[in-house]
């Protein structure tokens, strides 16, 4: 993206965009020509149908005096301060750029006058400007490409905290997009061999080291969640670990992500609607693996270690059966009542590991409950675990614009999981169900050096993960690289 002080009228693009707030009126307009401006007035934005509420974007022809033949209006709704401003303008620039798609170049002039406003607009734009292309769609529609040239309009264009923030959006904006493909990749594709492989790949050009452990190191290892989990799948499960570590960090976070490359249910077989998305089961892996790659290309003074928990949850003559009992990773054993249930099997083993390391901090991201989607609904994510880690999750997600809520882990509910052939079963209480995984994950969060579990919080992004409706702000259909934003943020604050 490239930044400059032109007046809008002045900028070479195809397309202007302009944000309008309620009212309506155009943000910004004095820097408008006087007959743009008068196009643009309150009243001829009502005769158009403008109201400025979000996610209402409008073409209309430019008119003289303006370079662009087109001009964009997005908007904001009313403007709030600090981060929920910011997401606004984050929000009303992606659904204008992305509604673009198929256009060659557009000229952003929102407003722009100060840091966190420009970088809200360019981080918008670049979220916007994405499309699943690896497998070249057929429709015109679906394989049109996004907006290629991007110019933000800007006062600070030559500052060089600008520029640094610029940097920071590209490197944020390839992760979310990195964290979209592997989700929308088809599950015959993006499989965990295939998977590790993609790993391997992303850390090229970075000082980030991947390790993978395979079925037979599994196996070797004792990670028996993983591997009950994989056992009924032709395609066998892996670990993967990856790791960024700076020469004198600062704190040591650890990431576990849940990647179930297609969730079937396995025995517990999902009736054909609840499978259709469960593609998307691996968003957490991908949010990790992305999380990690993005702090080492900002080179964060923080080590961060991710944990990709992979495996395929298929039923077949192989696949573990309701009742089997697995010993995960160090030991403990548990009773698989419910083999849908998965999730926390596969992220057991990698809590473990990951917790042996004795990080300063765990933070686990999975797509683990439909509860989570009951009780949240599609955009919200939930946040579990220990305080203050919990509020630390919350406060970078707002920062980085990611809509997460603190749930509870009742005590009460822990007696639901007892089991009277294993140390805990993979089931308890339905009510409450996303409570339920959340308490079953805190058993096997290591201690600390101190004795003390290690400060521990467990993203449920069930919902959020993937797009099931229509496209707004700067989220397309599909997968939407929930969480990967809030775990750089996460990591900058630890820093
Ligand atoms: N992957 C699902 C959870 C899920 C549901 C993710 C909807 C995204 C959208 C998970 O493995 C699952 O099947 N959970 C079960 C647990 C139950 C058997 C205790 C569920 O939520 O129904
Ligand atoms: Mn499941
Ligand atoms: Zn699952």
């Amino acid at each position: 993206m490239r930044a400059s002080t032109t007046a809008p009228a002045r900028a070479k693009a195809d397309a202007l965009v302009l944000a309008v707030a309620p009212g309506p009126q155009v943000l910004g307009a004095e820097a408008l020509p006087r007959p743009l401006r008068a196009a643009l007035s309150t009243d001829a934005l009502t005769a158009l149908g403008v109201t400025g509420k979000a996610d209402e974007v409008v073409r209309v022809p430019a008119g003289e005096g303006v370079r662009a033949a087109v001009v964009v209006l997005t908007g904001t709704g009313p403007l709030q301060a600090g981060a929920a401003g910011a997401e606004q303008l984050r929000r009303a620039t992606g659904a204008a750029v992305r509604t673009l798609a198929g256009v060659g170049s557009a000229a952003l002039a929102l407003p722009a006058d100060d840091l966190a406003a420009a970088t809200a607009v360019a981080e918008g734009a670049l979220l916007g400007a994405y499309a699943y292309r690896a497998q070249r769609a057929r429709t015109a529609e679906s394989s049109k490409a996004p907006v290629a040239s991007l110019e933000l309009l800007t006062p600070l264009a030559r500052d060089k905290a600008l520029a640094a923030a610029l940097q920071r959006a590209a490197v944020l904006a390839d992760a979310v997009s990195s964290v979209r493909d592997l989700v929308n990749a088809p599950p015959n594709e993006l499989y965990p061999e295939t998977f590790a492989a993609f790993a391997r790949d992303a850390v090229k050009g970075t000082r980030a080291k991947v390790t993978v452990l395979d079925e037979e190191a599994l196996a070797a290892g004792g990670y028996g969640g993983i591997l009950g989990v994989g056992q009924g799948s032709e395609r066998p499960p892996r670990l993967v670990r990856v790791e960024h570590a700076p020469t004198r960090p600062k704190a040591h976070l650890a990431l576990v992500g849940k990647g179930i490359t297609f969730d079937s249910g396995g025995l517990s077989l999902k009736p054909p609607t609840g499978m259709v998305t469960m593609k998307c089961d691996m968003a957490g892996a991908a949010a990790v693996l992305a999380a990690v790659v993005a702090a080492a290309r900002l080179d964060l003074p923080v080590r961060v270690t991710g944990w990709l928990a992979l495996a395929e949850n298929m039923p077949s003559g192989t696949a573990q059966r309701p009742s089997d009992v697995l010993t995960t990773y160090g030991g403990r054993t548990v009773e698989v009542l419910n083999t849908d249930a998965e999730g926390r099997l596969v992220m057991a083993d990698a809590l473990v590991a990951a917790g042996e390391e004795q990080p300063d901090a765990v933070v686990d991201v999975a797509t683990l409950t439909g509860a989570q989607v009951v009780a949240l609904g599609s955009r919200v994510s939930a946040v579990m675990g220990d305080d203050p880690l919990r509020t630390a999750v919350l406060t970078a997600a707002e920062r980085a614009g990611e809509q997460f809520w603190p749930m509870p882990l009742p005590e009460e509910l822990r007696a639901s999981l007892d089991s009277p052939v294993a140390d805990i079963a993979n089931i308890g209480d339905r009510n409450g169900g996303m409570l339920v995984a959340g308490l079953f994950l805190r058993e096997f969060v290591p201690a600390g050096a101190d004795g003390e579990r290690i400060p521990w919080a467990h993203l449920d992004i069930a919902g959020p993960a993937f797009n099931e409706h229509g496209p707004h702000g700067y989220t397309g259909k599909g997968g939407t690289g929930h969480a990967v934003r809030t775990l750089v943020a996460l990591a900058e604050d630890l820093a």
